[in-house]
């Protein structure tokens, strides 16, 4: 908190041109620093996650339509979207991308990155601070270190995440990451739209060549699930998850095409685990898969998408979904039976990311709206469906034969449509046995609903 309102507070001064000497005091100045010892370093990166975590102001700008007016930077564009790294920009001030042209992303592309190295090279192109062609051209004794969005992801390596910006003879000024030798790679060509300061966009003439950045990042697959979570204040969900090998593989098959993970607080789960030993077997798995969201969501797309979503537990018509609610910087999960707030960011490297929240999301399915305690089903195949509900159940019942699956449409997140084709199926209509038996329940719900009329 402290350290979010230094930042603030030092980005206020920024606001004024004359308040360069002020800033320079800043201890978490990175500009001026000659020397990065790890220390300074890692409170830096700290901070810096934090300051990532927090986007603090709504969309001032939105870089997409900035440089839709300039179409030789289209590639730079769409791989902006492509990567969620637009809306991170546009959730940001006092900021800097550096653009390239069509051509030095297609020098880029021709390499064949995955989509998560791209996005660790253009968020090496997004500076936390304003340099417009100005300041540029007078940067203080000619030389300065600018932190990027990469630096804030906490995942760069040593000082990879810093960019040198250097004033050259003949008014050039040379732009190069940190880690590449001193190597000045590419120069300033042009400003492409300047709006003090909030958003500064250039062009510069060549990616930025970075080993750290260009490393190949490990599939997701290979991460751990249960270690993040467990290593993050969530131990008791993950040792739950664990201990559940149905729901366990639900996850860890979703980490490749796009998972979010909201996992309860271990206060929360602890306290919830005697009404969690109640459920059925089937309904302990529909909780735990309630808590994944099948797309890779960031904290600003969850800040700047309300709406249902569906969840790992969802299947066919039985929703299994949560509402998402933003309130200013809060984000809440809602179903009939519970409201969750989001406390912290545990993990987020597309396509995985994981939020701790400080509820148990209980599935209206499965929990009775306010009624603290659960309806434990009477028999095993009715567990994951609204059990007792009669009057819900008859509301439900004319659609469920119909498996509705583009009414579910919106629950997925617009911007995912773009990406890697596994996002697609973030419907994650899962037609499985559990299916089969809702329908056989559904059918007879329906039924016995018409013989109350
Ligand atoms: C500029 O260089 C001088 C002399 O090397 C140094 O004392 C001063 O701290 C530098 N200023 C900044 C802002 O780095
Ligand atoms: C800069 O951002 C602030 C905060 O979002 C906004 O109020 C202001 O209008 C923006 N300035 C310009 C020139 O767009
Ligand atoms: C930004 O602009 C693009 C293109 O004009 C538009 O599709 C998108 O919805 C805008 N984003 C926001 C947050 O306004
Ligand atoms: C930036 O790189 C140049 C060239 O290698 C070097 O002389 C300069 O000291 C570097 N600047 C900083 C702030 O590290
Ligand atoms: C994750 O880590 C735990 C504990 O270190 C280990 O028991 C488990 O086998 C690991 N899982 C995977 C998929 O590597
Ligand atoms: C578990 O179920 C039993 C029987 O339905 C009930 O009496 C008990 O209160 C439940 N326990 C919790 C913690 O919900």
């Amino acid at each position: 908190m402290l350290l979010k309102y230094l930042f603030c507070f030092s980005f206020t001064l920024h606001s004024t041109p004359s308040t360069v000497t002020a800033r320079s005091r800043s201890p978490f100045e990175p500009s001026r620093m000659q020397q990065l010892r790890p220390t300074n370093l890692a409170a830096l990166t700290a901070a810096l996650l934090l300051l990532h975590l927090t986007p603090t102001l709504t969309n001032a700008h939105n870089i997409t339509r900035i440089l839709e007016k300039h179409p030789e930077f289209s590639t730079f564009n769409h791989y902006l979207t492509l990567t969620h790294l637009a809306p991170e920009i546009n959730g940001k001030t006092t900021i800097t991308v550096c653009a390239v042209d069509n051509a030095a992303m297609n020098d880029l592309l021709s390499k064949h990155p995955s989509i998560y190295t791209i996005k660790n090279i253009l968020s090496l192109h997004v500076l936390l601070d304003y340099f417009g062609a100005k300041k540029l051209h007078q940067i203080t004794n000619g030389t300065a270190l600018a932190a990027t969005m990469y630096q804030a992801t906490g995942t760069a390596p040593g000082s990879s995440g810093f960019v040198n910006i250097t004033d050259l003879r003949g008014g050039k000024v040379g732009f190069g990451a940190e880690n590449n030798d001193g190597t000045l790679s590419a120069n300033f060509v042009k400003s492409v739209e300047e709006i003090p300061y909030n958003i500064s966009v250039i062009q510069i003439s060549k990616v930025l060549p970075s080993a750290a950045a260009e490393a190949p990042t490990p599939a997701p697959s290979q991460q751990n699930l249960t270690n993040i979570l467990s290593k993050h204040g969530c131990k008791v969900f993950a040792d739950t998850l664990t201990a559940n090998p149905d729901a366990l593989s639900t996850f860890t098959d979703n980490l490749d095409g796009g998972l979010t993970v909201f996992c309860p607080v271990d206060d929360a789960f602890k306290s919830f685990l005697p009404k969690f030993k109640n459920l059925t077997a089937s309904g302990k798995t529909a909780l735990l898969e309630f808590h994944g969201v099948p797309v890779y969501q960031s904290i600003s797309m969850l800040k700047s998408n309300n709406g249902l979503q569906n969840t790992l537990a969802t299947d066919g018509a039985n929703k299994f979904d949560f509402t998402v609610q933003n309130d200013g910087e809060k984000v809440t999960l809602k179903t009939k039976a519970s409201t969750a707030k989001i406390t912290d960011t545990i993990f987020d490297e597309q396509p995985f990311a994981a939020f701790a929240i400080d509820k148990v999301l209980l599935p209206k399915e499965l929990f009775k709206a306010s009624a603290p305690a659960p309806a434990p089903a009477p028999e095993p195949v009715a567990a994951d469906a609204p059990a007792p509900a009669k009057k819900k159940t008859k509301k439900k019942a004319p659609d469920a034969p119909a498996a509705d699956s583009s009414s579910d449409a919106p629950a997925d997140s617009p911007d995912a449509a773009a990406d890697d084709s596994a996002d697609d199926s973030s419907g994650a209509v899962r037609f499985g046995a559990r299916y089969v038996s809702f329908s056989v329940f559904a059918a007879l719900a329906f039924v016995y609903g018409f013989a109350l009329m």
